[in-house]
């Protein structure tokens, strides 16, 4: 079966090579010509761990294929997966104009039946707006289908999440498009993957109900680390005692600066956007996006206590810019807003991050130094502050990051260290949910 993948992102990749990789024949399509010579000549445009090699192996067997030309892709498929980004508009919707402009493309280009499958995360309701755009352009020539089909892909993680996913999403409104979709995703259905087949709002709604809902459990596990705080609790095993619940679960309660990435923010600001437009706002998720707001202005909060309160002229050493780990990516990185606020209070910082550096320059102010490894970043530091946990800060060498700093002062705003540990290592330590100092030897 030939498939076109629109939108060469983390999705469209991954979902293209993944595709491939079950033995279809994918045709990867991007209005970004440099981005698609760069996957022509086996380049890779993005950090994502294995992608390099899936898609090397697929394109080598000649079943993955890269293009700027989307006419010919679409006369050729019989699936196309619109996977293009849905960026956030000003008011948080979400700004569906890439989708639009690819669906404008396909009607010009139909040839015949095509299932249009939306892969990116777009509002509910646009699985209608699509079958207008191709109805109204096609001049009810050809029949087609639009189906939902949400990616649920972690960055990091992204083909694991792809090859073995919790589950399958299809909405559809008809059988024909639902068995060509059983069709693509057959591999996984012999795996027994759970497949949900429902109607195209639903599918459209689980994904944001889904991602609002993480980082619901993520906010929660961040406010009940400040009440820790208060309290003399310890987060982590108010979570570990959370988790043990089945109904609970231990998965997202990890307290840390506040969430970021390319879903949940904009997620979560188009799902309250949906609801109020649909004059039944979702006030939970208002809250949501609100605190977490406030959980990253106290990450900068706790940098100042950390340095008496006053951060100007200060030295300050950033590990980890990437909204997590094992990504490239800095979009709404909790990193920003903290080192921007550093700068503007007069710090001079050194970050150091193993892959967003690159992508971090243009997002951060011009003064932000960068070095080459976390001990760099830590020299002459008068505080180093753990923002993204990447595994190479999880073992670093104590006694020499203490003889490179120039005040023993650790800000983990991951949790990475012991408390205890650091304090005996001679270090002012500060982190996030952990004050409580009388817990008994486990
Ligand atoms: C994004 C959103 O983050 C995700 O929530 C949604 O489900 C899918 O879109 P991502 O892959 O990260 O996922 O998107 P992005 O990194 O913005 O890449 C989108 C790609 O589509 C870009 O390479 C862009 O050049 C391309 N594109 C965009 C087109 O090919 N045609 C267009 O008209 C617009
Ligand atoms: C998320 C969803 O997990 C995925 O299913 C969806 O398809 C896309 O959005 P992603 O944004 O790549 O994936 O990263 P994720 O691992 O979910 O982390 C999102 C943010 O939450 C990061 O900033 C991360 O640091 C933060 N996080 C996550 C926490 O602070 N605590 C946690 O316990 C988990």
């Amino acid at each position: 079966m030939h498939i076109c993948v629109v939108g060469t992102g983390y999705v469209g990749l991954v979902t293209g090579s993944c595709l491939a990789d079950f033995g279809m024949d994918v045709t990867c399509v991007d209005n970004d010509t440099a981005k698609i010579e760069m996957l022509q000549s086996g380049k890779i445009p993005i950090y994502e761990p294995g992608l390099d090699a899936l898609v090397a192996k697929n394109t080598a067997a000649g079943r993955l294929h890269f293009t700027t030309d989307l006419p010919s892709a679409v006369r050729q498929a019989l699936a196309i997966f619109i996977a293009v980004g849905t960026p956030p508009k000003e008011d948080g919707s979400a700004d569906l104009s890439y989708v639009v402009e690819v669906a404008h493309a396909i009607a010009e280009h139909m040839n015949g039946y095509k299932v249009v499958v939306t892969k990116s995360t777009v509002p509910t309701g646009t699985g209608q707006l699509i079958e207008k755009i191709l109805r109204e352009a096609t001049g009810g020539e050809h029949a087609f289908s639009v189906v939902s089909n949400p990616e649920f892909l972690r960055e990091g993680s992204a083909i694991a999440d792809f090859m073995r996913p919790d589950r399958v999403v299809i909405g559809a409104r008809d059988a024909q498009a639902v068995a060509i979709m059983k069709d693509i995703y057959s591999p996984l259905y012999l795996i027994e993957t759970p497949f949900v087949i429902t109607n195209v709002e639903s599918a459209e709604l689980i994904k944001y109900a889904s991602n609002a809902f993480l980082a619901t459990k993520i906010t929660f596990i961040n406010e009940v680390a400040d009440l820790c705080e208060r309290l003399g609790a310890n987060v982590h095993h108010v979570a570990k005692g959370m988790g043990l619940d089945r109904r609970i679960g231990p998965k997202f309660l990890h307290p840390g600066p506040g969430y970021g990435g390319s879903c949940f923010p904009k997620d979560t600001q188009a799902l309250a956007d949906i609801a109020r437009r649909a004059e039944q706002p979702f006030e939970i998720v208002e809250t949501v996006i609100r605190v977490n707001e406030r959980i990253k202005a106290r990450s900068i909060e706790k940098v100042k206590a950390a340095l008496g309160g006053d951060v100007r002229g200060k030295k300050i050493g950033v590990l980890g810019l990437a909204f997590k780990p094992e990504t490239d990516d800095m979009r709404d990185s909790p990193a920003i807003p903290l080192v921007t606020a550093l700068i503007e209070q007069g710090a001079h910082v050194r970050a150091f991050d193993p892959a967003a550096m690159d992508n971090a320059r243009p997002l951060l102010p011009q003064q932000v130094e960068y070095t080459e490894n976390a001990y760099e970043a830590a020299t002459g530091a008068d505080a180093l502050v753990i923002v993204t946990e990447w595994n190479q800060f999880r073992s670093l060498n104590l006694s020499r990051i203490l003889e490179l700093v120039k005040e023993p002062i650790v800000v983990d705003l991951r949790n990475v260290y012991d408390p205890g540990k650091m304090r005996e290592a001679g270090f002012t330590y500060d982190s996030v949910g952990r004050a409580a100092r009388d817990l008994p030897p486990e």
